[in-house]
This record gives C-alpha cells, sequence and structure tokens, in this order.
C-alpha cells in the first residue's frame, strides 16, 4: 500500500496527534441496513460469513466503499470466538446471541476449552490479512469484553436487566472469578492474535457493563480490564474500550491502561472533560438521529464536534450500534458533512 494514500487520521487520533480532519467510524457498521449485506445474508448465515475470508472481506469494505469512513472494522461478533471452544451459540435474526447450554457451575466454566486461534478460528487470521492488502482506512479488530460475554453465557440469550448475571456473580465470587480470568485470558489471545495479523487497532465492546454499579464494577470486573489492557498494550497498538449506559464508570475506566474511551449520548464531551479525562474519546452521536430530519442530526453532530475538536484525541461515532432502519444515504451524507465541517479547523 502506497503510504501517501493510506488515511491514518484515526491512528493519528487514538495517539492524540494533530488530524487533518476528524476521523469517522460507525459501530456496526456492516449491517442490514445496507441492501447488499441482506442479498449477501439471503445466500449465507451469519456464521458462513464470517468463516468465509472472501466475503467477509468484501462484507468488512462495503461500508468503507459507500459511506468513506476512516476505518474498517472486521466483520464478525463478539460471540465469534466462544464457539470454538464448546459453546452452542446461534445468532437469532433480530434477537442477538442465543445460547443452548448456558453457564451455570464451576464445572461449566472449567469444561470451556482454551482458545487456539490459528487452529480454532483461521479464516479470522486469514480475513485480516486479506483486507491489509485491500484497504486504504486502518482497520480495527475486537472482542466482546468478559462481563458483556457473561451476559450471554449465563442468560443463555439478550436481557434487559441481566438479573441471572449479577445473581450468579453475588452469589458464586469465586466461579464468576474463574469465569472473568478465563474470559479474560480468551480476549487477550483473540486480540493478540488479531493484531499479528494485521489489525491496527482494537475494540473491546462491554456494551452492558454500565448495568453495574460503580462499586461492583470495582470489585468484580476493574482487576480482568486491568489485566486485558495492560497485556495488550504491550504490542503497541492503540486500544478502544466501549460501552452503552456507562457514563458513571468513566473515572474507574480512566484508570485502565486503555488509549480510547468510547462514550454514549447520555453524557457530553465537555461533561466527561470535565471529569479530567485526557484520553481520546470517541462517540457520541445516539444513533435515533440518524431518522430525524437532515438539519437536525448536522446541528448535533456539529455540537459534538466543536467539543470533540476542544482537545487532540478525538473520533466521531456513534453512540451505539447503528440499527437495521437507518439509511445508508443519511450515513453518507452524514460522514461527508463531519470530515467537511472539520477540516483545517
Ligand atoms: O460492522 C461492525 O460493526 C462489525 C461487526 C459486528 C457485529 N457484531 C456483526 C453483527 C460487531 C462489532 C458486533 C459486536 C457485537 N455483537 C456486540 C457489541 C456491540 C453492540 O452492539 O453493543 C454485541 C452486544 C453483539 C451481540 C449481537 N450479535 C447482537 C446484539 C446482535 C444483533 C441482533 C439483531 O438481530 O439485531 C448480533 C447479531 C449481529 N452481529 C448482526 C451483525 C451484522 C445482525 C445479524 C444478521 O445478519 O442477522
Amino acid at each position: 500500500m502506497d503510504k501517501q494514500l493510506f488515511n491514518d487520521a484515526i491512528l493519528r487520533a487514538c495517539r492524540k496527534e494533530p488530524v487533518p480532519h476528524i476521523p469517522v467510524w460507525y459501530m456496526r457498521q456492516a449491517g442490514r441496513y445496507q441492501p447488499e449485506y441482506r442479498e449477501i445474508r439471503k445466500k449465507y448465515s451469519f456464521f458462513e460469513v464470517n468463516e468465509n475470508p472472501e466475503v467477509c472481506a468484501e462484507v468488512t469494505r462495503l461500508p468503507v466503499e459507500q459511506l468513506g469512513v476512516d476505518a474498517a472494522i472486521l466483520f464478525a461478533d463478539i460471540m465469534t470466538p466462544l464457539k470454538p471452544i464448546g459453546i452452542d451459540v446461534d445468532i437469532e435474526s433480530g434477537r442477538g446471541p442465543v445460547i443452548s447450554n448456558p453457564i451455570r457451575t464451576l464445572e461449566d466454566v472449567n469444561r470451556m476449552g482454551q482458545l487456539n486461534v490459528e487452529r480454532h478460528l483461521p479464516y479470522i487470521l486469514d480475513s485480516i490479512r486479506l483486507l491489509r492488502e485491500q484497504l486504504s482506512v486502518p482497520l480495527i479488530g475486537f472482542g466482546g469484553a468478559p462481563f458483556t460475554l457473561a451476559s450471554y453465557l449465563i442468560e443463555g440469550g439478550p436481557s434487559k436487566d441481566y438479573h441471572k448475571t449479577k445473581g450468579f456473580m453475588y452469589a458464586y465470587p469465586s466461579v464468576w472469578k474463574a469465569l472473568m480470568d478465563k474470559l479474560g485470558e480468551m480476549t487477550i489471545t483473540y486480540l493478540t492474535a488479531q493484531i499479528e495479523a494485521g489489525a491496527q487497532i482494537v475494540q473491546v465492546f462491554d456494551s452492558w457493563v454500565g448495568a453495574l454499579s460503580a462499586e461492583d464494577y470495582e470489585i468484580y470486573i476493574a482487576p480482568t480490564m486491568h489485566h486485558i489492557f495492560s497485556e495488550v498494550k504491550k504490542t503497541g497498538v492503540p486500544t478502544i474500550y466501549f460501552g452503552s449506559g456507562s457514563s458513571h464508570l468513566l473515572e474507574q475506566w480512566n484508570q485502565l491502561p486503555v488509549d480510547v474511551l468510547s462514550i454514549d449520548w447520555r453524557i457530553t464531551i465537555d461533561q466527561v472533560r470535565e471529569k479530567g479525562i485526557t484520553k481520546t474519546l470517541q462517540g457520541n452521536l445516539d444513533p435515533s438521529l440518524l431518522l430525524a430530519p437532515f438539519d437536525l442530526l448536522k446541528e448535533r453532530a456539529k455540537t459534538i464536534i466543536d467539543q470533540g475538536k476542544k482537545q487532540q484525541g478525538y473520533i466521531f461515532n456513534l453512540g451505539h450500534g447503528i440499527f437495521p432502519e437507518a439509511s445508508a444515504d443519511t450515513l453518507r451524507k452524514l460522514t461527508e458533512f463531519i470530515h467537511t465541517y472539520s477540516q483545517n479547523q
């Protein structure tokens, strides 16, 4: 790849260096809002797309080509590494991951195998290598964080309140610790392998951890997250940590050896900076605004950029993922607006 043509704005933002424009990408930028994706899914199941490097690379590239975003994110799911270690997971359309053998005991935890990425997920590494040849923007690798993975493993599917997960955590603290340790090691192994194959940034999705109080986060989660980020830091590749509804945890996140914090719309960037948080920030447009009149969407994006660009180290994104009702055309116009509005300012 010709270095001159390579757009490294997002890597610069991760490192808090000056940028030619505010970099932007969208969580869940590949998915059912795209007619092309829906066509591909008529031919292949979710995991078939995931397991076929040619198709996986095509789906990963689509939003980069169509929307003009500054990064690609590998097409996979947070549940991808759990399948080969003995978890019977299926993705139910419109619902999410469903597990037929939920975790209930220490024996269940011990029965989960050890992830060997070369052996279990060679197609993930092949997709990454292929994409690095094809892309002229950085490739983001990713994994699910232990709490968020555990919520599916224990609930057996999506949940609104996480009562079973939290009940398990309070009632069996030593089994919980064994589960966090196991998922933590798996995450380190998985992210490191993606980086060795060519991932240039990695994002850890802790989508549901905001369900915990700050006190419980400190006791039950922070040690594992600290371990994950300190291990991945050794690779030198920038790391991003995302959670929704997690603003009450930001002071604790700021203590982690992670480079970028990805926030949602329940807090403003100014408010985060007022807390003394100096890490690069990513976010935080409410994805529902993708359904608003374009002028309103633009106004809200403008406010976010104005706050974000006050300090070096800002990446535009949504506060959570794109959803099927969103329009690719709106996202393309939004991307263009962010680039022009933020250029040379
Ligand atoms: O474009 C990208 O962002 C990369 C691909 C990606 C997917 N899932 C593909 C996917 C990424 C980064 C994820 C992460 C993921 N998966 C998270 C963290 C992000 C978040 O949204 O909080 C979570 C919690 C999951 C679990 C999961 N998998 C959910 C909640 C769903 C959606 C259920 C639905 O049907 O709305 C899935 C399925 C899934 N993962 C789809 C896609 C494109 C839709 C599946 C389909 O094609 O039918």
